[in-house]
Order: structure tokens, then C-alpha cells, then sequence
């Protein structure tokens, strides 16, 4: 049952833990020495307002950010003097080499240290989805109980045009069905570490996307609905965008 309109559930029957994926370098934001979760937004960098909305959020066991092996020190800086109100609530580690290897690390760091076990539901969010709202965080939570997996999604709007060489289109799949994906995604821990772990190098070379992995498992994974305000921040004119959104 949700309580104060927080998603403080039964505590004790199983635990909630959040994962803020900020391992990456940003290679399409432009700037080498600083990967865009870093950029600022306002006042403060990206990483702290999405942050923000997870320690709010008031129900998870864990929050833990992962970022490049470089930033760890730098990002504990950061949220100490950005939310010094959250910073015992919070850990950083680095993350891995691609996101589904900063997944594992952080899946590995709850059991390890938090005793997740196998009722544990695991929140994975993009550190550059600033505007995450609490309801899309209580819907995930929900969902990841529900059915063991979920996927946070918006119908498209543009029409998806698939072509395998680039040059002519191969089919235009019927837009009523196909949505584009968002974060969080949310799991039972152990399904996705066993997910995970079942992957071959090439097919972890070619997924980028943990549902993506569920998917070709065969499991289940539930749609949860998102919202077009949270945008990835990818690109210099995304974090425009995102400036505009913050005044608005
Ligand atoms: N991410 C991560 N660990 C990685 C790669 C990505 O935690 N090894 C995170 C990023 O920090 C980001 C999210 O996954 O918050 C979504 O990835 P994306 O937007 O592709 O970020 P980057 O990989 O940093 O961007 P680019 O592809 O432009 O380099």
C-alpha cells in the first residue's frame, strides 16, 4: 500500500534500492574533460537535481551513484556541497565500461554491502534524466514487484522508419504500437544479475539496455508509463531544452 502518497511500502518484506548510472563520458555532449551529467542545470549539475528526486522520493533502502573511476571523489564533493542533507544516505563507486557492466557493479555493491537479497528491487536511472518525477519512480517501483521487470516508456510520435543498410527503408512498423524508451528501469535484483550474467560476449557487446537483455531472455517486461518531460540530456541542444523546462 502506498502511504503519503510515498512509496513507502511495506518495509521489511523486501528491500528497494536505487542505482544513478552517471559512468558515462558523454562523448556526444562535446567536452572530454567532463562528461554532460556533470554539466550544470541552474544552479546545480545535472546529477544532483536527478538525485534530488530519488532521495525524496523517501523509499529506498539504498541510493547509490555510479560514475567514471575518476569522478568518484569529485561526485562525493558535489553532493556534499550541493544536498549536504543527503550525503550519508548516499555512496558513489565507479561505474563499468559500458552501462550494463555500471548495472552490475551497483547490483554487486547491494549485495555485497546492503544485504539485497532475492526479493530486492533494483530502480536504474540515467543521471541525465533530470526531470524524473516521483510518480514515474512509484509506478516503477510498483510495476518491478508486479512482474519482475519494467520499462518506463512514451508512445512515439515520429514515425520509426527502419532500414538495415542505411540507404532504403526495409518497413515502417505501425506507430499504435511502438513506444520510445526512458528510464528508470526497474528489476527484482537477482532476475536481472542472472539476466545479466547469462548474456554472451556478443550479445553484451550489442546491448546497451538491460530490458533489451530481459526481452531476448524471453521474460516479461512491463510498460510503465513516462512522460515527454523527462528527456535524456545527449546533446548541447538537450541541455538547452532542459534550461528552458527549469525556468518554466
Ligand atoms: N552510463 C553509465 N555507464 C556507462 C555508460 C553510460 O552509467 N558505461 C550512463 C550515462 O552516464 C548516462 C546513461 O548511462 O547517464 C545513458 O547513457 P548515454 O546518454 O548514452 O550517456 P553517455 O554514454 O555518457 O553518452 P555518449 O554515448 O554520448 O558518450
Amino acid at each position: 500500500p502506498w502511504r503519503l502518497g510515498r512509496c513507502v511500502l511495506t518495509k521489511g518484506a523486501y528491500m528497494q534500492f536505487a542505482a544513478i548510472l552517471a559512468g558515462g563520458s558523454g562523448v556526444r555532449m562535446g567536452n572530454p574533460n567532463k562528461p554532460k551529467q556533470f554539466f550544470y542545470l541552474g544552479d546545480k549539475p545535472i546529477l544532483v537535481h536527478t538525485l534530488e528526486k530519488f532521495c525524496a522520493a523517501g523509499c529506498f533502502d539504498g541510493i547509490l551513484v555510479l560514475t567514471p573511476a575518476t569522478w568518484v571523489q569529485q561526485t562525493k564533493d558535489i553532493i556534499a556541497r550541493h544536498c549536504p542533507q543527503y550525503a550519508d544516505a548516499v555512496n558513489v563507486i565507479a561505474g563499468g565500461a559500458e552501462r550494463n557492466d555500471t548495472i552490475m557493479n551497483a547490483i554487486r555493491y547491494f549485495e555485497d554491502e546492503c544485504q539485497a537479497d532475492d526479493a530486492s528491487i533494483i530502480v536504474t536511472h540515467d543521471a541525465v534524466r533530470p526531470f524524473v518525477s516521483l510518480r514515474i519512480i512509484e509506478d516503477n517501483i510498483a510495476a518491478a514487484l508486479a512482474h519482475g521487470a519494467c520499462d518506463t516508456v512514451v508512445p512515439a510520435t515520429d514515425t520509426i522508419v527502419e532500414s538495415l543498410d542505411g540507404e532504403l527503408i526495409s518497413s515502417i512498423p505501425n506507430r499504435s504500437v511502438l513506444y520510445q524508451g526512458q528510464t528508470p528501469q526497474s528489476f527484482n535484483m537477482r532476475e536481472l544479475r542472472e539476466t545479466l550474467e547469462s548474456l554472451t560476449p556478443e550479445e553484451s557487446a550489442i546491448l546497451t539496455d538491460a530490458c533489451k537483455a530481459f526481452v531476448l531472455r524471453g521474460k516479461k517486461v512491463a510498460l510503465v508509463r513516462g512522460d515527454v518531460s523527462n528527456i535524456k540530456i545527449t546533446y548541447p541542444q538537450d541541455l538547452r531544452v532542459a534550461e528552458a523546462m527549469l525556468e518554466a
